[in-house]
């Protein structure tokens, strides 16, 4: 099947597996916003607390905090979003429809693809895009379109408005009562990097930490991207896991390379093969970075951004110390080359910044599989499985007596009483065994353990492993231990 039916496919899964709904679906949803549904959460919450985990219970250097969305208006003024967190847009005349600008061509230049599989036109046209971007040439880009006779999708037509910048932030009135000076706007976070640099000295003081050390985040972000596509891969409402390690200036390339390595370590440590993932140096970087590149992975509609690594230069500090007035600096009390302190700085930041629902995409679209298969007899059998890596599925046992008669729902309960304080299990005796298996595969349970007559005689089940479907028996007193095993 091709890889874009295969992307519709997982889209309805995760919906009939209670993974993701689209918001409001009762009043035909908003666009560009999802929720998680009883699966989704769960698989959500697991990704989140191993990123958690990695960050700051196996990094000594590293401590976690929780920032308000809402912060002062003036932060966003310092960081440069309300001046410069914008997007070049162009708009079709005729349908009156936006469109990013990058996202038109790139979606056009995905359409120059030969039959093998390769795309120099489409390559071509993408370098042109980059270094247009990079410069800031708008007149360029729009000749871009216009030359390559780009057409809106719902028009049909090239008739193009100017390029222009567009700013992403969403904006809401603090307070019951609206302000005309306006000074009672503030703005839905666009990342949760601020909330850790205006928390700087705070956590620096009372953790005594010492630098290098970073501090780490998730939470909800917010933007009103223009294009909000491809289910949860561009969405307005959406969650991120950010970390600022705070360095010694001068050092930020060495502290650049090694998290953006170390973030790729960590990527194939949840399940991602190495050949599903490359780095993408950025062509144009943000206004506060000295060097910045993409953790691409290769989603069914193509290479496209993961994870963000920035060298973030003092620049949100200083600006931050430049705004409030205040001095956000460190001292360093480590001796230089000629043995005396380093004194009093503004630490520079390695950023690491990863999406969270990003990232589920990504785990979803390596696990969903459709697999067909001849039986021994001959006849023809098939399955969707979601192998999702164990240590992350939502639930990790299935706990399944064959009749619910005999004593067997008994037994399983204590199993199930046994297991539920140390893992997610699922109890259900409805149905033919051979569905109930069907049913864990698709919602991507890795172990079923199943409860007979057998284990009333001498205490053992069976056990079914979801990824190759072998079936062995061990003993009661031992599924707990192998599960545990298994995920740790
Ligand atoms: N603090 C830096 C920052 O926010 P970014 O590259 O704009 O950098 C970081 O975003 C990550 O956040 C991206 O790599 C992506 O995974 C995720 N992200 C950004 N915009 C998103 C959106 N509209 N929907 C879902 N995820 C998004």
């Amino acid at each position: 099947m091709a890889e874009t039916n295969i992307f519709q496919e997982l889209i309805a899964h995760c919906k009939e597996y209670g993974y993701i709904f689209q918001s409001s679906e009762v009043y035909d949803g908003l666009a560009a916003v999802y929720d998680y549904g009883q699966n989704g959460a769960q698989l959500k919450k697991n990704i989140r607390d191993y990123w958690w985990k990695s960050m700051t219970q196996l990094n000594e250097n590293i401590v976690g905090i929780d920032a308000a969305i809402f912060m002062h208006p003036t932060v966003w003024k310092a960081s440069g979003h309300v001046d410069n967190f914008s997007d070049p847009m162009i708009d079709n005349k005729d349908s009156n429809k936006r469109y990013r600008v990058d996202h038109l061509i790139e979606a056009f230049a995905e359409g120059l693809a030969e039959k093998d599989g390769t795309n120099p036109n489409g390559e071509a046209l993408l370098a042109n895009m980059d270094a247009l971007l990079a410069k800031d040439d708008f007149a360029g880009l729009k000749a871009l379109i216009e030359n390559n006779k780009m057409t809106c999708a719902v028009s049909k037509t090239s008739n193009w408005t100017d390029v222009r910048q567009f700013n992403l932030m969403f904006s809401t009135e603090f307070g019951a009562v609206a302000d005309k000076e306006g000074d009672n706007i503030v703005y839905l976070r666009p990342e949760t990097a601020q909330g850790i640099f205006v928390n700087f000295l705070n956590v620096q003081k009372t953790g005594r930490m010492k630098i290098p050390f970073g501090i780490a985040q998730t939470g909800k972000a917010f933007r009103n991207e223009i294009v909000a596509r491809q289910f949860i891969f561009r969405m307005r409402d959406f969650e991120q896991m950010e970390m600022q390690f705070f360095v010694r200036p001068g050092t930020q390339k060495q502290w650049y390379e090694h998290w953006r390595d170390e973030r790729k370590k960590w990527h194939e440590s949840i399940g991602i093969p190495a050949e599903k993932l490359r780095f993408h140096d950025h062509a144009k970087l943000a206004h506060y970075a000295d060097a910045a590149l993409d953790i691409e992975f290769e989603f069914p509609f193509g290479w496209k951004e993961l994870e963000g690594i920035h060298s973030r230069t003092d620049f949100d500090l200083s600006q931050h110390a430049l705004y409030s007035k205040k001095k956000i600096q460190y001292f360093d009390n480590d001796l230089n080359e000629e043995g005396k302190p380093y004194g009093n700085y503004t630490p520079f930041v390695v950023e690491t910044s990863v999406g969270l629902d990003r990232l589920f995409l990504t785990i979803m679209s390596l696990a969903y599989k459709e697999e067909k298969w001849t039986k021994e007899d001959g006849t023809e059998d098939s399955r969707v499985v979601l192998k999702i890596p164990a240590k992350i599925a939502p639930t990790k046992l299935a706990i399944l007596p064959l009749l619910k008669k005999d004593g067997l729902p008994e037994i399983a309960k204590e199993l199930m009483n046994e297991c539920k304080g140390d893992f997610m299990c699922f109890y259900e005796e409805k149905d033919a065994i051979g569905k109930r298996y069907r049913r864990m595969d698709a919602v991507g349970t890795p172990f079923c353990v199943t409860i007979d007559h057998q284990t009333k005689e001498d205490d053992t089940v069976t056990i079914r492993y979801r990824d190759d479907m072998r079936q062995e028996r061990i003993a009661i007193s031992d599924v707990r231990k192998l599960v545990l095993e298994k995920i740790s």
